[in-house]
């Protein structure tokens, strides 16, 4: 089976088709175009230039992709929440014109769900080492710009939030903490950038929540430490203290997101860890999870070109809820849902 996958909940245009041959999710085409120059001017993403970025370049990429032609196209899939409401609205309606115009089912998709789903894609330079059915119970750790979230995997499609940030995300954390110290939009690549050359212990940050006994996170603390030592240097930081208060809070976040993994595994027992959503590109994370972890339970990664926002991993979700059997009623039920919680209902299911 084969879908066409659209998303477009934040500031990535993306389209792909991805196909199901036994229990491989195979790319067979992916394109995206980021936004990222577009937003960095504002500091953050403003919903509504999203939204005039993807209607102006959705169709572009989807002419790219198929050509407009529904060849052996059995679903399209779209990324229906959560998101930015404007933002997915663009790739909801397209994907409904296309699957009403194709006459082929259309597939909402949860986002977070398609993180998960980005450590099991394979494509033509890449066959992934997960067993897709072995890999049961996992246990998903998602870190991303909106969300980070300790979900538990019973099977496909079977979810069990066991624990939460109780304020900013990972990815939150990290685009805040550069904004203080000056750095480029997004937070992420640029603290990463910055810390290869700091000490990761010059500053000794809080490690937030270590010994709270359940598996709840929180990075708004962090963010405030930052922002102290920021204050304390009169806000005249020389190269090196921003390297270093770089490093001093990557390790940080590395260090509370390991620890609460480690807790995960004691009460859950998984057996296999995935670790998905864009804070996943992170290398000082990556490496601390296989280093803590995968010697006993398999730990994996997404390839470094599915961390972020990308259709392809919509797509193997819709391909594998196609495969199931997946059919809906009537497409035009379907809308944006923003704050679509993962393994919830979906707001037009009310
Ligand atoms: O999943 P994603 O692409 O979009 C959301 O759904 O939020 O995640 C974006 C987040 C941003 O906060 C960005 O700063 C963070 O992922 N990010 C990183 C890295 N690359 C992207 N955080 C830490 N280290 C990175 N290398
Ligand atoms: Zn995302």
């Amino acid at each position: 089976m084969r879908v066409l996958a659209i998303e477009s909940s934040f500031d990535d245009s993306t389209v792909a088709l991805v196909r199901k041959e036994g229990d491989v999710f195979f790319v067979e085409k992916y394109l995206t175009s980021s936004q990222v120059e577009d937003h960095a001017k504002f500091g953050g993403v403003v919903p509504e230039v999203a939204a005039r970025l993807h209607v102006s370049v959705l169709p572009k990429l989807i002419d790219k992709v198929c050509g407009y032609e529904r060849d052996g196209i059995d679903g399209v899939a779209v990324t229906a929440g959560p998101g930015l409401g404007t933002a997915l609205r663009v790739g909801v309606e397209s994907a409904k014109a296309l699957a009403v115009a194709w006459d082929v089912p259309l597939i909402p998709v949860d986002h977070m769900e398609g993180h998960i789903y980005s450590t099991m894609l394979a494509d033509a330079e890449q066959t992934p080492t997960i067993d897709t059915k072995r890999m049961f119970p996992a246990l998903c750790l998602i870190v991303s710009g909106g969300h980070t979230e300790l979900v538990l995997m019973k099977e496909h499609g079977n979810y069990q939030l066991v624990g939460q940030t109780r304020d900013d995300a990972a990815g939150e954390a990290f685009d805040k903490t550069a904004r203080l110290l000056g750095l480029p939009f997004p937070g992420g690549p640029s603290i990463s950038k910055a810390a290869k050359t700091g000490n990761a212990e010059a500053i000794a940050f809080p490690r937030p929540m270590q010994h709270s006994g359940d598996l709840d996170m929180s990075f708004s603390g962090l963010k405030t430490a930052v922002r102290v030592e920021v204050a304390a240097r009169d806000g005249a930081l020389s190269d090196k203290d921003v390297a270093d208060v770089a490093a001093s809070f990557e390790a940080a976040v590395v260090d509370v997101l390991v620890h609460k993994v480690g807790k995960a595994i004691e009460q859950y027992r998984p057996n296999s860890i995935l670790l998905c959503g864009g804070v996943s590109a992170n290398t000082p994370l990556r490496n601390a999870l296989k280093e803590a972890f995968d010697a006993e339970i398999c730990v994996h990664l997404p390839a470094r070109g599915y961390t972020t926002d990308n259709a392809a991993m919509i797509g193997a979700v819709g391909v594998r809820m196609l495969e199931e059997g997946m059919r809906l009623p009537d497409p035009f039920i379907v809308d944006a849902d923003p704050a679509r919680e993962l393994g919830g209902r979906w707001k037009w299911e009310l």
